[in-house]
C-alpha cells in the first residue's frame, strides 16, 4: 500500500542536503552559514528501489556489458572513461556561463550522429533560444529533440515515448516535481528530480546527462547533494576572462577520476586543445627568474605545467604567503626546508602559482616549487629547457614519485633536454637517451647544481 507523503516540514541545508527538525544558523555537516531553508518533507524524495531484479552470478553480469556511446568530443569521452555508459547518470557541474549548455549541445549532436534521437530538455531556456545556440554551433540535423519543459515527470514521459539514445537535462536546478510544494532548485526538488531521472536511466538503460550550476551563493541547491546519486561527476572550470576551459571527472563509477581535457571557447562552441602540455606552456616566457616546469600527473596522463614563484622584499610583521594552484601547506613546508638549507625566506613575502588555471596537488611538484623559489630569490633564471619533479621530505630528502617514465616521456616529447628527478627514479631515466637526467638526493644537491648550471 503506498504511503502518502507526510505533510511536515524539515529544514534542509541548501549546500549539502543535511536535514534538521529545526532551523540552524550553521550547518553541522558542511559548516556553511545561513544555508538552512524550511522545506516540505516528502517520502517521494527518497529514490525508490529499482524493480526487483534477481541476483545474478558475476560471469553472467560481465556478459551483459554494453558498448559505450561516443559523444563525438574525444576529450569528454576520455574524461568519462571512454564514452558514455548506457544507463549511467552524469552530472556536469560548473558556474553559470562557463559553457555547460554549449558542451552538452555539442555532445548531443555527436550522440545523435548514429541516426538516433537525443532528447534535450531545456528547463531554463526556450526552445527558440536552444535553437539559436544550436545554429551558432552548426547543428542542423533533425535528430536532436528539444523540449522546453520544467516538469520532470513530463520530461520522463516524453523520453519514454521517444526512446532516445540519451537524455540531457538543462538544468537539474530548474526542473521540478510539481507534486512537491517546495520551490525548484531547493535540495528536495533537485534530489527528487534526480532520483526520478535516475530511475528512468536505469530502467531503460539510457544515459542521462544533468547540468548542475555551482555557485558560491547558497540560493541554488548545491549539486554536492547529488554527487552520491549519480554515477559520474564531471566539472567544467575556467578563469574569468579566459576562453580556456578545463574538463575533469571528480567522481566516476566507470573509469578513472582526474582525467582532464582542455577546451577553448570559440565563436563556434568549445573546441578541444589536443596537446594539453603544449597549451599550458604556450604562454611561457623563458629566461625569467622564478619560473620552473614540472611534469604533473592528471589522471592517467602526464602534463607539463609551469610553476611561478615571486620572492618579494622582507616585510615587517608576518610576511604574506600566497599559493595559487599549489597546496599552501606544502609551500610552508618547502620554505622551512629551504631555510634549513641556508636559503632564508622566512621574513620575505612569497607568492607561488601554477599557471594556466590548473591545480597541481601532488607532492611531485615540490622540486619545481623549490626550483622556482630559489630562482626568484637569486634573480637567476633556471635553464630554459629543464623540467623538475620529485617529492621533498621534511629532512630535505628528495623522494621518488610514481610514473616517472611517463613524466620523462612527456618532457622528451615537448623538447625538454634536462630533467632533475629523485635518485630513486634514476632507473627509469635509462630509457631516455635524449634527456640529460640529473638525479638528486637532497634539496642541498639541487641548490648546489643550480648554482653550477647558471645560465
Ligand atoms: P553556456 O553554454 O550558455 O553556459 P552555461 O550553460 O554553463 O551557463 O555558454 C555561455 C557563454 O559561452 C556565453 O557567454 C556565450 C559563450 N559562447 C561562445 O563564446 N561561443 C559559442 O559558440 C557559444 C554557444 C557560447
Ligand atoms: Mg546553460
Amino acid at each position: 500500500m503506498p504511503v502518502s507523503p507526510r505533510v511536515a516540514t524539515v529544514f534542509a541545508c541548501q549546500t549539502c542536503g543535511a536535514q534538521s527538525p529545526k532551523w540552524l544558523g550553521r550547518c553541522p555537516e558542511c559548516q556553511e552559514w545561513n544555508s538552512y531553508v524550511e522545506e516540505v518533507r516528502s517520502d517521494a524524495v527518497r529514490p525508490a528501489p529499482a524493480p526487483g531484479a534477481p541476483a545474478s552470478a558475476l560471469p553472467e553480469l560481465a556478459s551483459r556489458e554494453t558498448p559505450r556511446l561516443m559523444t563525438g568530443l574525444p576529450g569528454l569521452d576520455r574524461v568519462l572513461g571512454g564514452g558514455l555508459v548506457q544507463g549511467s547518470v552524469v552530472l556536469l557541474g560548473g558556474e553559470p556561463g562557463i559553457g555547460k549548455s554549449t558542451l552538452l549541445l555539442q555532445a548531443g549532436k555527436g550522440l545523435s550522429a548514429g541516426s538516433r534521437d537525443v532528447l534535450y530538455a531545456s528547463a531554463e531556456e526556450s526552445a527558440q533560444q536552444v535553437r539559436m545556440r544550436a545554429e551558432r554551433l552548426g547543428i542542423r540535423d533533425g535528430r536532436l529533440l528539444v523540449l522546453a519543459e520544467t516538469d520532470v515527470s513530463r520530461i520522463v514521459a516524453e523520453a519514454e515515448s521517444r526512446s532516445p539514445a540519451a537524455v540531457v537535462i538543462d538544468s537539474v536546478q530548474a526542473v521540478e516535481q510539481p507534486s512537491l510544494s517546495s520551490a525548484a532548485g531547493t535540495v528536495s526538488q533537485v534530489r527528487a528530480a534526480a532520483a526520478e531521472l535516475t530511475r528512468y536511466a536505469k530502467a531503460r538503460d539510457v544515459p542521462v546527462l544533468l547540468v548542475g550550476h555551482v555557485t558560491k551563493d547558497g540560493s541554488l541547491a548545491g549539486p554536492k547533494s547529488l554527487e552520491h546519486l549519480v554515477d559520474a561527476v564531471v566539472s567544467i572550470e575556467g578563469e574569468r576572462g579566459s576562453s580556456r576551459r578545463l574538463l575533469r571527472a571528480t567522481k566516476n563509477r566507470f573509469g578513472p577520476v582526474d582525467e582532464i581535457a582542455l577546451y577553448e571557447m570559440t565563436g563556434e562552441g568549445l573546441s578541444e586543445l589536443p596537446n594539453a602540455s603544449a597549451t599550458l606552456l604556450a604562454e611561457r616566457r623563458t629566461g625569467l627568474p622564478g619560473s620552473a616546469v614540472t611534469a604533473a600527473r592528471e589522471g592517467t596522463r602526464s602534463v607539463l605545467v609551469e610553476i611561478q614563484a615571486l620572492v618579494g622584499a622582507a616585510s615587517a610583521g608576518s610576511p604574506r604567503r600566497v599559493a595559487i594552484g599549489v597546496d599552501g601547506g606544502r609551500l610552508a613546508l618547502l620554505l622551512a626546508v629551504l631555510e634549513g638549507c641556508g636559503v632564508p625566506l622566512s621574513s620575505r613575502e612569497v607568492f607561488v602559482s601554477c599557471t594556466g588555471g590548473i591545480e597541481v596537488n601532488e607532492p611531485s611538484a615540490d622540486l619545481a616549487i623549490v626550483g622556482a623559489l630559489v630562482s626568484s630569490a637569486r634573480a637567476t633564471p633556471l635553464p630554459a629547457s629543464c623540467v623538475l619533479f620529485g617529492e621533498i621530505g621534511l629532512l630535505g630528502e628528495v623522494r621518488r614519485v610514481p610514473a616517472a617514465a611517463s613524466r620523462l616521456k612527456e618532457a622528451s616529447a615537448l623538447g625538454f633536454t634536462t630533467v632533475y628527478l629523485p635518485s630513486g627514479n634514476a632507473g627509469d631515466a635509462a630509457a631516455f637517451a635524449d634527456l640529460d637526467c640529473r638525479p638528486v638526493d637532497r634539496v642541498s644537491d639541487l641548490l648546489a647544481r643550480l648554482t653550477g648550471t647558471r645560465s
